[in-house]
């Protein structure tokens, strides 16, 4: 009989994996359970206006909806009725306290812990999903099996605590989740923990072995397992760090940071992939993540392997600022007064996600410096709404951005684009069309170097890129 699963936690994370997976698993219950009450309903709307926009997944969930995927509040019927509680609620930076700036808020995850304890009735597996500080599954575990009494055996159900973080990334998730490099399942050394790593390896290989081929499914201990996820996003965070402060050197002395990362990334000990140069990373996991791993080090007392890893995060902030002081030296040094239309607000393309966006920080820098600022974005124009709420609010010096559908609207009598997020659109608008409506001269600062600069050029614009 194959097990039911729960996830709790309905956000980027639950829903699509939760999809993919009751899709290679027809035969298996998947329900999806949240606190949040809109988010719930934004998922069973009868018209498919899910929560979050990602490519492909309102085919997916329109396949298993209903059929053996649920959407559910009733989170405690969903515990009681299932085997398998994947467990991905949101970890975010702690803002208080010890650790606060760096460590993970874990209050979410331990309610959840607290809360399977009280409703269970039968033997659990309990499976990480959230990305989480190393050993949070000792806590887990601790809390799960705790008995009634000190000393006592615990009489009530065992749980087996397994860490399955979580590769993909946003914008391409079902792809990712379809097809994935690899699926990590640490679970611990013992004959229950080996049992429940082979029940969650039988999940990714799909009905029949239709889905995950088993030698992509990678087995290790809990804690390699913890470690790795907080690793992985590091190490890509700090490419992309890495091929920044590249582009400020290209900058300076006449190369160019496409070319170097061309030729860089053909060499393949290096790799072509995650040596874009652009606006710095964004997002709710890199920042988060290598924060993670500073505290971990600190914690251990690693303190120059903390601030090799704290390096990562000070030279993204400082790519944003770049960005902000070469438009200021470009613009006459002033800016107050000025137009500028920032064209992309999602932390990448193809998603509506706004979390830790470069785009918001250099909003941000740029009101502070009393830019009239006009925001276009095809799917994150409601999430930058609410995320720059503070400065649109009536009676400040600075005047509030304006949120614009339309890029040709947004760019109107502006006196530059600035390119954050590189949506396909973009290199295909009638450029021509924007520089007639613009104020001259009229300038693009192309962050994602992905329009045709020559072109550009050609039509009069003046052109600033990231690393060139
Ligand atoms: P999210 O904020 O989109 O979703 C988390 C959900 O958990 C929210 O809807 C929230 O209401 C719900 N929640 C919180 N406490 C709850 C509780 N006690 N009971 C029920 N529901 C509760 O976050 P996310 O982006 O999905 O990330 C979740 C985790 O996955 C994080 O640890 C993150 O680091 C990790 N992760 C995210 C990504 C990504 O691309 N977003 C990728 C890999 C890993
Ligand atoms: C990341 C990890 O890739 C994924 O494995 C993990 O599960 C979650 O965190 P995500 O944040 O969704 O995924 O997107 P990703 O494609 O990694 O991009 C992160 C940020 O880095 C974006 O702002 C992106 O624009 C930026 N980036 C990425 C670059 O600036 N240059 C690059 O070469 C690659």
């Amino acid at each position: 009989m194959n097990k039911n699963i729960v996830c709790i936690g309905a956000g980027y994370i639950g829903g699509p994996t939760m999809a993919v997976i009751a899709k290679m698993n027809p035969d298996r219950k998947v329900m999806v359970v949240d606190i949040n009450a809109d988010r719930i309903a934004a998922w069973n709307s009868p018209d498919f206006e899910l929560p979050i926009y990602e490519p492909g997944l309102e085919e997916v969930v329109r396949e298993v909806r209903g059929r053996n995927l649920f959407f559910s509040t009733d989170i405690d019927s969903a515990i009681l009725e299932c085997d398998i509680v994947f467990v991905g609620v949101n970890t975010p930076t702690k803002m208080f306290g010890r650790g606060a700036g760096r460590a993970s808020d874990l209050q979410y995850w331990e309610a959840t812990a607290r809360n399977i304890k009280a409703i269970s009735k039968s033997d659990k597996i309990v499976v990480e999903k959230s990305t989480l500080p190393v050993r949070t599954a000792a806590a887990m575990s601790s809390i799960l099996n705790c008995p009634a009494m000190p000393g006592e055996a615990s009489d009530g159900p065992r749980f087996t605590v397994l860490s399955n973080p979580e590769f993909l990334a946003e914008g391409t998730a079902i792809n990712d989740l379809l097809k994935p490099d690899r699926v990590l399942i640490g679970g611990p050394q013992t004959p229950e923990g080996e049992a429940a790593v082979a029940e969650i390896a039988s999940v990714y290989a799909g009905k029949d072995g239709c889905w995950v081929p088993r030698e992509r499914i990678l087995t290790t201990n809990v804690w390699s397992a913890e470690l790795t996820k907080l690793a992985a996003n590091a190490m890509l965070a700090q490419r992309v760090s890495s091929i920044n402060a590249i582009a400020g050197l290209c900058e300076a002395t006449g190369a160019d940071v496409d070319e170097v990362a061309r030729v860089m990334g053909a060499d393949h000990r290096i790799g072509a992939k995650f040596l874009k140069a652009g606006p710095g990373f964004g997002g709710s996991c890199f920042k988060k993540d290598v924060l993670n791993l500073v505290y971990l080090c600190e914690t251990f007392g690693l303190h120059t392997a903390a601030e090799y890893w704290y390096g990562v995060v000070k030279m993204n902030d400082h790519q944003q600022e770049r960005i902000v002081t070469r438009l200021f030296k470009e613009m006459f040094n002033t800016l107050a007064n000025k137009k500028i239309a920032v064209f992309g607000f999602a932390f990448k393309a193809d998603t509506g996600d706004t979390r830790e966006t470069p785009a918001g920080r250099v909003v941000r820098l740029l009101n502070e410096e009393h830019v009239r600022i006009s925001i276009t974005d095809p799917k994150a124009l409601s999430n930058a709404k609410r995320d720059l709420a503070d400065i649109c609010r009536e009676g400040l010096a600075a005047p509030a951005p304006l949120f614009v559908d339309d890029p040709y609207e947004a760019a109107r009598d502006a006196d530059a684009v600035l390119l954050m997020t590189d949506w396909k659109l973009y290199p295909n608008l009638d450029w021509a069309r924007i520089f007639a409506s613009m104020r001259k001269p009229a300038l693009v600062f192309d962050t994602r170097n992905c329009l045709d600069d020559e072109k550009l050029r050609t039509i009069g614009f003046k052109v600033l890129n990231v690393g060139k």
